[in-house]
């Protein structure tokens, strides 16, 4: 399996055409990369313009159509051509509440009708001062994966809350602890991802020293150049 880079768009950027020049200068610098499986996940609005590349959606709903005012269904990603979807991101925990429950349910349809999920856990500073997390990643793992027996279609990314936007990546024997960690819980072949502060400076030392087989990266995937590197730097 290919190692997997993950863009991350987050709410970026605030125009289509900023989107159509972000897009295309990954793709000049990405295009002889063919060792690496490149995804992108821009807003909704701007799939679309993504078609020379694989993409992803941010987070999609757990039913397929019906009254869910301000709902993406996982059915509209497909046919927008969409490969993937992230589920579980820790800002969707956070500002909107999204639980271990919905999360489970979010997997389910989502492989159900055919995409592949980039599944996000990770702990809390508060979680990580306080020892619990190891704890944490076991639930949401084990709850977030509840009554599903096919991981051919999954990716974990290992996204510790502390590490994300902040500049503070974990250092790599920490990251290589949680991922064996995250190993002997599901204990199937899935991709282990890490995010959280993925720089260029960073980004080989997950995968060559601690074992990762890819990178979720925001902020550094608003920078064509950085990320066209990041992404030579997982072959
Ligand atoms: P960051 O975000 O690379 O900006 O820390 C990663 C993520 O939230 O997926």
């Amino acid at each position: 399996m290919k190692n997997l880079i993950v863009a991350n768009w987050k709410m970026n950027p605030q125009t289509y055409k900023e989107a159509e020049d972000l897009a295309k200068d990954i793709l000049k610098g990405a295009e002889a990369v063919k060792d690496v499986e490149v995804v992108i996940c821009p807003p909704f609005v701007y799939l679309p313009l993504l078609k020379d590349f694989t993409t992803g959606g941010q987070n999609c709903f757990y039913e397929e159509s019906g009254a869910y005012t301000g709902e993406i269904s996982p059915v509209m990603l497909k046919n927008l051509g969409a490969e993937y979807v992230i589920i579980g991101h820790s800002e969707r925990r956070k500002y909107f509440n999204e639980t271990n429950e919905a999360i489970n349910k979010k997997i389910k349809k989502a492989l159900e009708l055919g995409l592949k999920v980039i599944f996000c856990v990770g702990e809390t500073a508060e979680e990580r001062d306080g020892g619990k997390k190891n704890e944490v990643l076991e639930n949401q793992l084990k709850e977030g994966l509840k009554e599903i027996d096919n991981f051919s279609d999954i990716n974990i990314a290992y996204e510790p809350v502390w590490a994300i936007g902040t500049g503070n990546n974990c250092n790599v024997a920490e990251a290589k602890d949680a991922m064996e960690f995250i190993k002997n819980i599901v204990k199937e072949n899935t991709r282990i991802l890490y995010g959280g502060s993925v720089k260029l400076d960073n980004s080989a030392s997950y995968i060559k020293e601690a074992g990762y087989n890819g990178l979720l990266v925001g902020g550094a995937s608003l920078k064509p150049d950085e990320f066209v590197n990041i992404i030579k730097s997982a072959e």
